[in-house]
């Protein structure tokens, strides 16, 4: 029972402290074009929309970098014929040796379900796949979409539920890796991957139907700032004067409450996971082994 009340405090204090420093900002506070600019609608106090038509896609991305933290936004997709169109919203460093986390939203004819791919690359790999249903139809309204990276997990949310957490598992001998060094900005694209995206590359786009238009507002971004400095150092970052709130003790492992989210979203809504597949891992992915 001490554990369990001493547990609730905890959770309750991270969230007040989410609470306090949470904020939404402007597009042009946090974000700026990276990929075509002029596929962008953007007006004061509406949702950004971004275009991908026959001459293009498009994209975003942070002005700045960081290292742990929690990124998310509100996203209405591409409605009507998606079919070989992908929206994206990442988290992502740079280099050969680079990591990235990843929401992928594979569109589809009309009527035909969205599918959403997460994936995870460290030191360059990628290859971690998951693929989920969504319990909503993600073209009629706006949903919120984030990603909290902490020193403990990564965790892929659907409007606070979780749908995917993946483990510090990190192994001294390296064979398990973890992000942890390296500042990843913020993108987001809608872009053109009709040879993969939709039931296998079957489906191509349709470009009569274009242009196909997914909205984002809402910007959150709350992490450390990576210093910026030409040596590419990184700046310690307390942001409230202690632990900052992702890294609180409450926070490095669910809630009872979003455990159970977690196992309804795998026990419906998973339709693929990278950890299952020994058609294509001869032997399971370490990483796999280990706690949820
Ligand atoms: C966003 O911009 C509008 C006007 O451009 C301004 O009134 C508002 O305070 C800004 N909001 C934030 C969170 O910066
Ligand atoms: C692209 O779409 C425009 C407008 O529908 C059309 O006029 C043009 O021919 C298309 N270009 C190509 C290369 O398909
Ligand atoms: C990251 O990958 C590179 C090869 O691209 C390798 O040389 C290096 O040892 C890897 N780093 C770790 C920590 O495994
Ligand atoms: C598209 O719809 C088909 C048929 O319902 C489904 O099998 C597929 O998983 C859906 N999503 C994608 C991205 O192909
Ligand atoms: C896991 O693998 C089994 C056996 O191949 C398969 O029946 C099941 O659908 C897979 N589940 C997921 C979520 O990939």
């Amino acid at each position: 029972m001490a554990s369990l009340t001493s547990y609730t405090l905890l959770c309750c204090l991270s969230f007040a402290l989410l609470l306090s420093s949470v904020h939404s900002a402007n597009f042009s506070d946090l974000f700026q074009p990276y990929w075509a600019s002029d596929h962008f609608v953007m007006a004061d106090g509406e949702p950004l929309e971004l275009k991908l038509d026959n001459d293009s896609g498009c994209g975003f991305g942070s002005k700045k970098k960081y290292l742990f933290g929690q990124a998310s936004m509100q996203i209405k997709l591409v409605e009507g014929d998606s079919a070989g169109t992908v929206t994206a919203f990442y988290m992502s460093s740079d280099g050969p040796n680079h990591n990235e986390l990843d929401f992928e939203f594979l569109g589809n004819v009309s009527g035909e379900p969205y599918l959403v791919q997460t994936n995870i690359y460290v030191n360059g790999s990628g290859n971690r796949e998951q693929r989920h249903s969504l319990w909503f139809d993600p073209t009629v309204d706006f949903h919120t979409y984030s990603i909290l990276w902490n020193h403990d997990h990564i965790r892929f949310q659907v409007d606070g539920i979780p749908m995917r957490v993946y483990a510090n598992n990190e192994e001294s001998d390296g064979l398990i890796l973890y992000p942890k060094d390296q500042p990843m900005g913020v993108y987001a694209s809608v872009w053109n991957a009709d040879d993969w995206a939709t039931q296998g590359g079957r489906l191509k786009t349709n470009w009569a139907h274009a242009p196909f238009v997914s909205s984002f507002r809402a910007f959150e971004i709350d992490g450390c700032e990576a210093g910026g400095g030409e040596d590419g150092s990184i700046e310690p970052c307390d942001k409230e004067g202690g632990t900052n709130w992702w890294d609180a003790p409450g926070m490095s492992r669910l809630t009872p409450h979003q455990r159970r989210q977690l196992k309804w979203v795998r026990a419906k809504h998973l339709v693929y996971d990278y950890c299952n597949d020994s058609g294509r891992f001869a032997e399971i992915p370490r990483e796999c082994k280990g706690k949820l």
